[in-house]
Parts: structure tokens; C-alpha cells; sequence
């Protein structure tokens, strides 16, 4: 069945830049009601918010700042946006990390962050818990179904995401909540998070090999993958696993059974 975005109330972790920021102006421009915004680095972000709040109507927008490994931080920003909008339908983990140089904080931000913010959401949108169901999003990569020798641990992050949000997208679980649960796989996109890639990795070594492999990957714009998401929300079964790759249309991956894979020698 099509979601419409329309009229509904959503939460975007990391969402003041970078694809994040992206996500919020397609939100709106699908016709969002209001959108939670959690930042950290941006200096601006006051400034972001006051020039969507004029675009797109009156307080549509709210920004608070917020470091999501934080998880008093992370709980006390689901509670105020509750008290905001007062009914959540759509979150959308997004806040993320390549830096294998900091791999503990890495694991923090791109893992345990995400993991926080899904049972959250659950929490204040399951049928279970008196909420109206929804959607939740989390932002793996493609690199959530590859290897890449120049970031090991960020690999790890993204492949523990999609198996997470396969299990949380059972009919189990969305028969229990009404909650569908995504896995956006972004491809090789032109943010600072790419960018900065060679210089974070814990070594030069690593550093260069990360920058030579992500430097043969096809890139895209942020604005490609928000309105790939936008596709993916309105259209996607919970437990599915999308990839978006330079700027190509979203497509579903079909994550093959176990038992056929046994290696033929
Ligand atoms: N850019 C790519 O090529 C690419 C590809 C696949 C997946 N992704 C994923 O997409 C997501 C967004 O990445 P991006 O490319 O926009 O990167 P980015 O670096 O431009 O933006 C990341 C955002 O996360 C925020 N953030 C980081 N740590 C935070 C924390 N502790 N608390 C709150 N916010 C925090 C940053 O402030 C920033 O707004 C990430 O999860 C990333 O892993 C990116």
C-alpha cells in the first residue's frame, strides 16, 4: 500500500547537513507537516531552520542539538518532539560517521545510535504502545553489502544495520507496532563525509586505499538520494533494503536465503 507523506509528523537525526538536510527540504516539499531536527556540528543550523520555517510555513521545523550517542540526549529529543508535534510517524536515523580512526565513537554514532533512535521509535509510534504505527528509516550504504579495505569497522556498521532492520522488518514485529522499517543503501555521495574520508581512517595506509576505492565508486548528489528516500518511503514493504547509486533510479535489493549460497568448488 503507497504511504503519503502528506500531513505527517517526522524526526531526522543529523538532519542541519549533509544528506540529512536533504531529507528534511524533501520532506516538506512532500507535503511534511512538521519535522524534528537533530544536529550537532552545524553552526547554522539556526539560520537552516529559520529560512524553511519561511518556505514552508509557520514552526514546521525545529531544530535541537543534539549528540544521538548520547542516550540521555537522544531520549530527552524524542520526548520534546513529542511534546512538539504531538504524534511522531516518520523517523529517520540518519546521523553517521566514517571514521575507523575513532572507531569506538564510529560504533557509537553509526550502531548503537541507530539501534536507541529505532527502539524509540517504537516506543512512541507502535500500536502497541497506544501510537498510530509508522515508518523508520535507517541509513546503512552500500558498503552495508561490500567490502572496502580502506574503512573495515565503517563496514561493519553498515552491514549490522541491515541485519537489524531485516529482523525489526518481520511481520512480527509490524503486525505487533504498525511500524515498517527500511534500509536506505546510499551510494558514493558528494558530501563532507566523503570528502574527509582519506584523513580519518587511523593511518595513511588505509587512508589512501579508503580515498582509491571510494574515488572509483560513481558519486551523486544529496538531493538525489532524498528524493530516492521520498520513493522508497511511499512505496517500500518493511523489512526491504534499497540501494540508490549514482543518481540511478532507487532500486530493492534481494538479499539471497543462506541455504543457497554454499560455495560451488
Ligand atoms: N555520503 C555518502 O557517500 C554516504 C553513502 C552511504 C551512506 N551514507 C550515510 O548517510 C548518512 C549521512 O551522511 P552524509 O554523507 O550526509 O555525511 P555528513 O558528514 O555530511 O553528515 C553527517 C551528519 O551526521 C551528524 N552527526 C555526526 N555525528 C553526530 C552525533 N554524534 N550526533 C548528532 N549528529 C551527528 C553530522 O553533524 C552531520 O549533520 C550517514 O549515516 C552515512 O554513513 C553516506
Amino acid at each position: 500500500m503507497v504511504y503519503d507523506i502528506k500531513g505527517k509528523n517526522a524526526l531526522v537525526t543529523g538532519g542541519a547537513s549533509g544528506i540529512g538536510l536533504w531529507f528534511v527540504k524533501e520532506l516538506l516539499k512532500s507535503g511534511a507537516n512538521k519535522v524534528f531536527v537533530l544536529y550537532l556540528h552545524t553552526e547554522n543550523a539556526g539560520d537552516i531552520s529559520k529560512q524553511l520555517n519561511i518556505e514552508y510555513g509557520r514552526e514546521c521545523t525545529c531544530f535541537q542539538k543534539v549528540d544521538v550517542s548520547n542516550a540521555t540526549q537522544l531520549e530527552n529529543a524524542f520526548k520534546t518532539c513529542i511534546n512538539w508535534c504531538e504524534q511522531l510517524d516518520i523517523v529517520i536515523n540518519n546521523a553517521g560517521v566514517m571514521n575507523d580512526g575513532k572507531w569506538e565513537m564510529e560504533i557509537a554514532i553509526n550502531i548503537n545510535a541507530v539501534v536507541r533512535g529505532t527502539k524509540l521509535a517504537f516506543q512512541y509510534m507502535g500500536k502497541d504502545k497506544g501510537g498510530k504505527g509508522g515508518i523508520v528509516v535507517n541509513l546503512s550504504s552500500i558498503l552495508g553489502l561490500q567490502p572496502l579495505a580502506g574503512c573495515p569497522i565503517y563496514v561493519a556498521t553498515k552491514h549490522a544495520l541491515i541485519g537489524m532492520d531485516r529482523s525489526w522488518g518481520t511481520p512480527f514485529h509490524y503486525n505487533r507496532t504498525g511500524i515498517k522499517v527500511l534500509t536506505m543503501c546510499p551510494g558514493v555521495t558528494d558530501t563532507p563525509l566523503i570528502s574527509e574520508a582519506h584523513g580519518l581512517q587511523g593511518d595513511d595506509i588505509l587512508g589512501r586505499e579508503c580515498q582509491r576505492e571510494l574515488d572509483a565508486m560513481p558519486t551523486q548528489s544529496p538531493a538525489h538520494v532524498a528524493q530516492s528516500m521520498m520513493a522508497m518511503i511511499t512505496k517500500g514493504e518493511t523489512g526491504s533494503v534499497w540501494i540508490c547509486e549514482g543518481g540511478q533510479p532507487i532500486y530493492e535489493v534481494e538479499i539471497p536465503d543462506r541455504l543457497t549460497l554454499k560455495r560451488k568448488n
